[in-house]
């Protein structure tokens, strides 16, 4: 038993981060039941589709699950209500102010966390009152932080900050790096890239074969004027590039993002046009997995690391 598992009462300190496009039922049900914590990631579900993955992920697991809202997102509102309605007991917000719905979703009794990018943030949520932190280094897919803070780094500096649960994001694919975070001062990990190539992901199978062949180097963080955003680097990053040289204006650059572009890569498979959002360390994932080799195999190595950590 440690903090985290405790706090969300799971058999292991691993978190399924929220992912658009790749996090519905099946993949946060199947990494309940494999004994971490799975997230449904409400930022590319209309209300009424979250409401039906709530419902399905109730019948496919009997383990705690929670829902990811990032709050950048529209209808937040309407998706806290169903939240609520629905009886989820776990809530990590994102892209946003902890303050904003903490308080709402504690007063349900829901315990809630807030995703990070700096020690600074950190602070604010512990608070607002959240239940735990969730650090995420600049490494990590999807959105990032403007501190370009790696996990190395900000791990312990969060750490010296809060008193509350700690999680660490980003770069942990492998019970390894999950060793390593934890002895850096967080409680358990979130884990995103690799979960995103693992058979119960809701990603287009052409983006999930795309992540096991990426090389490292394969991606950058960009539209730092819009949302810092890690891509992979295909055609459509190639064009903002491109637009980068012209000096664009943040309506170019919204123009040229258009709408839906996320689901078109990672959902519809347009690995031309598409966005494509993976983490750094994509080039050490090499495999389609299901999630329950996925859990076992990063707490096999993390229990093996740490048997063979040697002293000098
Ligand atoms: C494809 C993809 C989509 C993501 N979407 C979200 C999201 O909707 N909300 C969120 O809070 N984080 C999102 N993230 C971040 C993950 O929840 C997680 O923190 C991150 O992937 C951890 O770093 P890693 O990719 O190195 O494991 C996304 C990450 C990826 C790879």
């Amino acid at each position: 038993m440690n903090k985290i598992t405790q706090l969300f009462n799971i058999k292991y300190p691993i978190i399924q981060g929220g992912m658009i496009w790749n996090s519905g039922y099946k993949l946060a049900s199947a990494v309940s039941n494999a004994g971490g914590l799975g997230l449904i990631g409400a930022g590319s579900m209309y209300p009424d589709v979250l409401r039906e993955h709530i419902q399905k992920c109730k019948k496919a697991t009997d383990k705690p699950f929670g829902v990811n809202v990032p709050m950048l997102y529209p209808n937040v509102e309407e998706i806290m209500n169903i939240i609520v309605e629905e009886g989820v007991k776990i809530v990590f917000t994102s892209a946003g102010n902890p303050k904003t719905w903490t308080a709402f979703l504690k007063e349900k009794g829901i315990t809630v966390v807030h995703v990070v990018s700096s020690s600074k943030f950190a602070l604010k949520a512990q608070e607002a009152g959240v239940d735990a932190v969730v650090a995420e280094g600049f490494e990590a897919g999807g959105h990032n932080g403007r501190e370009e803070s790696t996990t190395l780094t900000l791990i312990p500096m969060v750490r010296e900050k809060i008193q509350i649960p700690l999680i660490a994001a980003g770069g942990i694919a492998t019970g390894k790096a999950m060793l390593a975070t934890m002895v850096l001062g967080a409680d358990g990990v979130q884990v995103g890239s690799r979960f995103a190539a693992s058979f119960e992901s809701s990603a287009h199978d052409d983006f999930k074969k795309t992540i096991v062949n990426l090389e490292e180097g394969g991606t950058q963080v960009t539209l730092k004027e819009l949302a810092p955003v890690r891509l992979i680097k295909n055609k459509f990053y190639q064009d903002i590039q491109e637009l980068y040289s012209k000096s664009p204006t943040v309506d170019d650059l919204k123009i040229l993002l258009g709408r839906a572009r996320a689901k078109r890569g990672m959902f519809e498979g347009d690995l031309i046009e598409g966005e494509l959002e993976i983490g750094q360390v994509s080039g050490l994932i090499h495999d389609i997995k299901s999630v329950a080799a996925i859990v076992d195999g990063m707490v096999a190595e993390f229990e093996d690391a740490k048997k063979s950590m040697v002293s000098f």
